[in-house]
Formats: C-alpha cells, sequence, structure tokens
C-alpha cells in the first residue's frame, strides 16, 4: 500500500511536505507496524511515538486520512487499497514528522490537580475503601490514556488554544467524583472560568474520537451542570464548597 507521511524538521524546513512510501502488508499489518517498517527497511530518520503497541499507553496518536486514531489500534486493510496518509495530532505544535509538543496538553492536565485530595478533617479507614458502586460513578472516566485524540478532534481547542480541553476537565471530573477525594473547591475555580469549561460547544467530536469510551463530553456537561448549581447555591450557603467541604458544588 502507498503510505503518505508527513515528514517535517521545524528548525530546518519551510514547509510540512508528504512522502510516499510503498510498504508490504498483511490482513494483521497495523498502521503502527507500517510506520515501523519504513523506520526500519526504508528510512530510518522518519520519527514517531509508540510503546505498548496495545493501544493503553496512548503515545501513538496520529491523523490517519484526517481522522485522528490510535496507530496500533487502526489496521492497513481499513484503508484499502491506499492510500493511507498519516499527519501528525491536529491542534499540536509539531516537533518533528508525526512527534508533537506534549507541553501545553501535560500543563492543562496538571492544573486539574488530577490525584486524590485526602479529608482535611481526617485520617481515613484504613485502606480508604469504597463500595463497588461508589467506584462506578467515576470509572468510565478513569480509563483515559491520555492519547490526546479527543484534542485533535475539537474544533474548539483549535479555536481557543487556553481551553482546558477534553481530557482534562475530564479528569477533574473523574476525581471530583471519587468518593475518596476532597478536591473540588480546588478545582472548581480552575474550570469555571473563560478558559476552563465555557468554550466547549458540545460538538461532541471528543467523545467519537476517543478509543477508549471515556465519553468527555458527557464529562464537560456534568461539570458544567456542577459549576452553576455552585453558583446558584453560593447565595444561599455562601463558603459552602471551601477546601474540605466534599459536597459544595460537587460534579
Ligand atoms: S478522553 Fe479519550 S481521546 Fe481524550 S485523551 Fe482520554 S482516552 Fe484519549
Ligand atoms: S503504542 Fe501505545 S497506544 Fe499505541
Amino acid at each position: 500500500m502507498t503510505v503518505e507521511v508527513q515528514r517535517y524538521r521545524p528548525d530546518v524546513d519551510d514547509t510540512p511536505r508528504l512522502v510516499s512510501y510503498e510498504v508490504p502488508w498483511t490482513q494483521d499489518t497495523s498502521v503502527l507496524d507500517a510506520l515501523n517498517y519504513i523506520k526500519d527497511e526504508l528510512d530510518s530518520s522518519i520519527t514517531f511515538r509508540w510503546s505498548c503497541r496495545m493501544a493503553i499507553c496512548g503515545s501513538c496518536g496520529f491523523m490517519l486520512n484526517g481522522e485522528p486514531k490510535l496507530g496500533c489500534e487502526q489496521f492497513l486493510r481499513t484503508y484499502a487499497p491506499g492510500p493511507l496518509r498519516i499527519e501528525p495530532l491536529a491542534n499540536h505544535a509539531v516537533e518533528r514528522d508525526l512527534v508533537v509538543d506534549l507541553e501545553p496538553f501535560m500543563t492543562k492536565l496538571a492544573a486539574v490537580e488530577p490525584y486524590l485530595h485526602p479529608d482535611p478533617t481526617g485520617t481515613p479507614e484504613p485502606g480508604n475503601l469504597q463500595t463497588p458502586e461508589q467506584m462506578t460513578r467515576y470509572g468510565q472516566f478513569a480509563a483515559c490514556i491520555n492519547c490526546m485524540l479527543c484534542y485533535a478532534a475539537c474544533p474548539q481547542v483549535g479555536l481557543a488554544t487556553d481551553f482546558l480541553g477534553p481530557a482534562a476537565i475530564t479528569a477533574a471530573v473523574r476525581y471530583n467524583k471519587d468518593s475518596r477525594d476532597f478536591g473540588n473547591a480546588q478545582r472548581l475555580p480552575l474550570l469555571d472560568q473563560e478558559d476552563g469549561l465555557w468554550p466547549c460547544t458540545f460538538v461532541g467530536a471528543c467523545s467519537t474520537a476517543c478509543p477508549k469510551g471515556v465519553d468527555p463530553a458527557a464529562a464537560i456537561q456534568q461539570a458544567k451542570f456542577a459549576a452553576t448549581m455552585d453558583w446558584a447555591t453560593e447565595f444561599v450557603m455562601p463558603h459552602h464548597g471551601a477546601p474540605g467541604a466534599k459536597d459544595g458544588g460537587h460534579a
């Protein structure tokens, strides 16, 4: 199959260009296999990220014929007879060829404090247990592998570069919904600001693109509802969402 790969070294090249390679394939040749064939047999200078080969590390996201996909999860047979065009994830700056700059996403993800904030009023019972029902509240959102496909799919990420974006907001909702977490009051101001939740126009492209069934669009709508409820509740219960208040505006 003819596989066209975008090549670009920003420090050397004026513009990105597509380079065509002929790749032998069978029914079980993945797109990542094709890239590794090109690197091993045709052009060792081609640059891309990958690690697990099983749709779990989240590092092999590319645009395949214009759609964000995991390279290890897609097969060449899907694109037969070709050509298949492989480009770096949209809405991201290119560092080299198919490698994009992760820093803006990592900064947004870290900003929502995606970890458990313990109960400031006391030590939890040994093991900090929770019931299956309590885990079900956030389980779907915990399946995110930070692959950034949702950022490549989202038109608002392209328009508002400071928008927190689908996966970071989903991570915030995931922890806010966790019965062991008491960090909602710290996360809410970040979510409930101009570049937080509100650029989302509920296009839903993030959920369509997600390879793990996370449904970030639903997480964002739940967070919008929680932020709105918090705003309304503030009138009748001032300071209800102060640090340590478990249920203050809980998503
Ligand atoms: S929400 Fe889905 S598409 Fe977005 S980073 Fe997580 S796993 Fe990837
Ligand atoms: S190589 Fe890990 S998700 Fe594809």
